[in-house]
């Protein structure tokens, strides 16, 4: 009852915000300016290492993050994380669930929109519980092996499994608006190549900016998977942005403007950080990653993206819970005068039906193309189409590395979106072939 003036209030916003909002996104970037930072290719640097865990840090200065390697069972690889970086799983774990109860508590100026149905039930049940709901209808959808990890961490860090888990369903819950691009033949400066872009816009206000980390996971036998790699933050441990060791990577953008094909949506089914994890972990070719995703059980409105440098090929995927439609250059949509399908490309700006970032994007791809590269694409395209403020990765799958920005944290100075700060490269080759530590 204590929430029921809140969630009148947050009825009110949202209802609001749909009406000023229209049918498709708004807003148009405003005038972007190319990113001259030089790219930064120091080595890792080694800090210190736990019984089937290492830690190292990429980076100098501001921009660095930390990389996690993990060995063994999925208890196991959690338990390592949770112990490497126990002190910031536990500042994570806090933040979040504050930031959580406060988007909740004040929703104006938010920046995660919490989705309608799960306001309703925070109104009538409390955050706790309707996190609890909303695992029920998830989890016999969910990879046990995922909770085995996430017990892993919870008991090496300290912190609390049931919080751990409630706040890994944050992706189900609200929607971020953000960009891809697949590029290959023509489109690219160089022969035979693949290169993939994954720009998330979601909550800089959030506490993630705070906890960059890509954790490297090299798992005990074939059972669990292949090494792979996972860019986020530390102690998430679902996938929104990543790479595996066949030379594969995920792209992923929240629908808040789908179209009619789009159907309705489903809360029952996995939750789609978890899918985009078992794509990581568990596929070794394309075909593999579009029969995953076709035979789910999907649930929300998204486009998602798969690369795979051995064909090489790329596929945007229109996923909802009743379509799982798979895009190349030659049927890409939605098709409309503001979304030009372009040969040897494909690409997503924003949202679906969302003109003025597509627009943009085409244009820049226009401009760079034949001369496309992963400086091309930081220097001029991601930062004019100002998309990207959490973090950018853009993947050279076929040169087998990765190129992360991140956000400002509130340690930090300089500017804030990811898009126009320094990116730190990775060579993913030598990242997946770290050798366990010897105690
Ligand atoms: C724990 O983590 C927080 C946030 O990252 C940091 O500010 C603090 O200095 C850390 N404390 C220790 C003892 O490492
Ligand atoms: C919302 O943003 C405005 C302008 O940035 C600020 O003045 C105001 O205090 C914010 N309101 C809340 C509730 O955070
Ligand atoms: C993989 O490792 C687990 C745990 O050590 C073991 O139970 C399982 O049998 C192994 N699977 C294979 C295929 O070796
Ligand atoms: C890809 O998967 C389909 C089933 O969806 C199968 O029929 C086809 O043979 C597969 N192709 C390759 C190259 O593995």
């Amino acid at each position: 009852m204590a929430y029921l003036p809140t969630f009148l209030l947050v009825l009110s916003f949202v209802v609001s915000l749909r009406y000023l909002d229209a049918a498709h996104c708004s807003g148009s970037p405003p005038t972007g300016t190319p990113n001259l930072n030089g790219i930064d290719e120091g080595a890792p640097t080694f800090v210190r290492s736990v019984s089937n865990g290492k830690l190292y840090e990429v980076g100098s200065g501001e921009d660095a993050f930390k990389i996690v390697h993990v060995w063994g069972t999925p208890y196991q690889m959690g338990y390592a994380q949770g112990s490497l970086v126990k002190n910031e799983t536990q500042q994570m774990v806090a933040a979040v669930w504050k930031y959580m109860e406060d988007q909740i508590a004040v929703p104006i100026n938010n920046t995660i929109h919490f989705r309608n149905w799960f306001l309703y039930d925070v109104a009538n049940l409390g955050l706790d519980l309707a996190l609890d709901l909303e695992h029920l209808l998830t989890k016999r959808f969910t990879n046990p092996a995922f909770f085995d990890e996430l017990r892993g961490m919870a008991e090496a860090a300290g912190v609390d499994e049931k919080k751990l888990m409630r706040i890994h369903l944050l992706g189900e819950l609200t929607k971020g608006s953000c960009s891809m691009l697949g590029a290959w033949g023509q489109s690219l400066e160089a022969a035979n190549s693949l290169l993939q872009l994954r720009a998330l816009d979601w909550a800089v206000d959030g506490p993630f900016k705070d906890f960059p980390q890509v954790t490297v996971y090299h798992p005990v036998n074939s059972t669990y998977g292949i090494p792979f790699a996972n860019f986020g933050w530390t102690a998430w441990i679902g996938s929104i942005t990543g790479m595996n060791s066949q030379r594969m990577a995920i792209s992923e953008i929240g629908v808040s403007f789908p179209d009619e094909t789009f159907g309705k949506e489903s809360r029952v089914g996995v939750p789609f950080t978890q899918l985009l994890r078992d794509i990581l972990q568990y596929d070794t070719s394309l075909n593999q990653s579009m029969n995953r995703i076709t035979n789910s059980r999907r649930t929300c409105d998204l486009i998602l993206g798969v690369g795979d440098a051995k064909i090489p090929a790329f596929r945007s995927v229109e996923y909802s819970a009743s379509a799982a439609d798979f895009f190349d250059d030659t049927n890409m949509r939605p098709e409309a005068s503001w979304h030009p399908r372009i040969s040897d490309v494909v690409y997503h700006g924003m949202d679906w039906d969302c003109p003025a970032f597509n627009e943009v994007l085409a244009k820049q791809i226009l401009v760079n193309y034949g001369s496309l590269t992963a400086e091309t694409v930081i220097r001029d395209v991601v930062p004019i189409v100002q998309t990207g403020n959490v973090q950018v990765a853009v993947y050279d799958l076929t040169q087998n590395i990765a190129y992360l920005a991140n956000a400002r944290a509130s340690y930090e100075t300089g500017p804030t979106y990811a898009y126009e700060r320094t990116y730190i490269k990775l060579d993913m080759g030598k990242l997946f072939s770290e050798r366990p530590p010897t105690q």
